[in-house]
């Protein structure tokens, strides 16, 4: 795997001497070098409760940003009652509000149970799956990650003592690696099918319907217009509306071509570069102008217009 990818990683416990941790920071620790991996809490969030979705906790926004800048994400969890901890449970909530806007969805996953006894958690890794469905997080399938007889398996310095886990740990995240380059490697080439997208929704606009491009645009901050006259627009809400405002003063029958001359994706974020030439008609006089464009989008659900920089050529 060349591509590098930003791994959260989620333990399913929150005490001090938990053997899931310390099963996290074995295999962070024997992680190949293109998987940057980042221990994410849940501790502080509260629990989850749609009433306080309007203004949202810093917990919450912060666990919704750690996970949306992430491009993989690997949960390390004991088993409780043969189910998963709440505070997981609440953490996949938390990330999958509001209803829309979900962290979780596309993201490449993997799981790794673990437990003192001898049944690896098996309860809690697939409990876990099930979520996975409807979140829509593929799941990496093999190998599968059952962790037994953890109470033996550290030594004083938290090292593993045994070579077959040892072993297995770090082929564990090697296919991890993997998994994640395929997974977010389909996401890139479904950007050139939604660049098609983009150049649709930019002939409707130019024709004063601004409906598919609000489809697209993102409702999270950040956001931003460097618009063709000079002003910045900023925070999420303005952005649209300038948008909605700015194709409500262009009349049917604009038209609209896109000369690409670079665009990409990688991880989360994609843009395109080069000229829109427009022909759009305002109050009854059509005028033809070529704007400089470079547009940023972030992949939420599904690629999502962050920025887009526009001026005069
Ligand atoms: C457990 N434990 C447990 N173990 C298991 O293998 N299957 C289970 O269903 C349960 N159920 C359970 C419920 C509750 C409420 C607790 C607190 C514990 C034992 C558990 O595996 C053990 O405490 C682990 O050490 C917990 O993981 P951490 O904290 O060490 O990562």
């Amino acid at each position: 795997m060349t591509q590098n990818s930003t791994v959260a990683v989620i333990v399913g416990s929150l005490r001090a001497a938990s053997l899931s941790r310390k099963t996290a920071k074995a295999l962070i620790e024997r992680a190949p070098s293109s998987l940057a991996c980042k221990m994410v809490q849940i501790g502080d969030l509260p629990l989850y409760n749609e009433d306080l979705d309007s203004h949202a906790p810093e917990p919450w926004v912060r666990l919704r940003a750690e996970v949306a800048a992430s491009d993989a994400v690997l949960f390390v969890t004991p088993e409780y009652n043969r189910s998963i901890p709440g505070c997981l449970k609440n953490a996949l909530d938390v990330g999958s509000r509001p209803p829309g806007h979900s962290v979780w969805a596309g993201l490449p996953t993997g799981v790794v149970s673990v437990t003192p006894y001898k049944l690896g958690a098996f309860g809690a890794n697939h409990a876990l799956r099930q979520t996975f469905v409807f979140l829509d997080m593929p799941v990496m399938q093999q190998p599968e990650a059952y962790v037994g007889g953890a109470a033996d398996l550290f030594g004083d310095g938290d090292e593993i003592t045994n070579s077959g886990t040892d072993k297995f740990l770090t082929t564990f995240m090697e296919r991890f690696a993997d998994w994640a380059h395929t997974v977010r490697g389909a996401k890139a080439d479904d950007f050139d099918l939604f660049l098609n997208e983009r150049i649709k929704a930019a002939s409707a606009y130019v024709g004063g319907d601004a409906g598919p491009l609000d489809a697209m645009v993102t409702a999270r901050n950040p956001a931003s217009f460097f618009h063709p006259k000079g002003d910045t627009v900023l925070d999420a809400e303005a952005v649209k509306q300038r948008y909605d405002a700015d194709a409500k003063a262009f009349s049917p029958g604009g038209e609209s071509r896109l000369e690409i001359l670079q665009s990409g994706a990688q991880g989360g974020l994609a843009f395109w570069t080069g000229t829109q030439h427009a022909t759009v008609t305002v109050g009854g006089k059509a005028t033809t102008m070529s704007l400089r464009i470079t547009e940023v989008f972030r992949f939420e659900n599904g690629w999502k217009l962050a920025h887009r920089h526009a001026e005069m050529a």
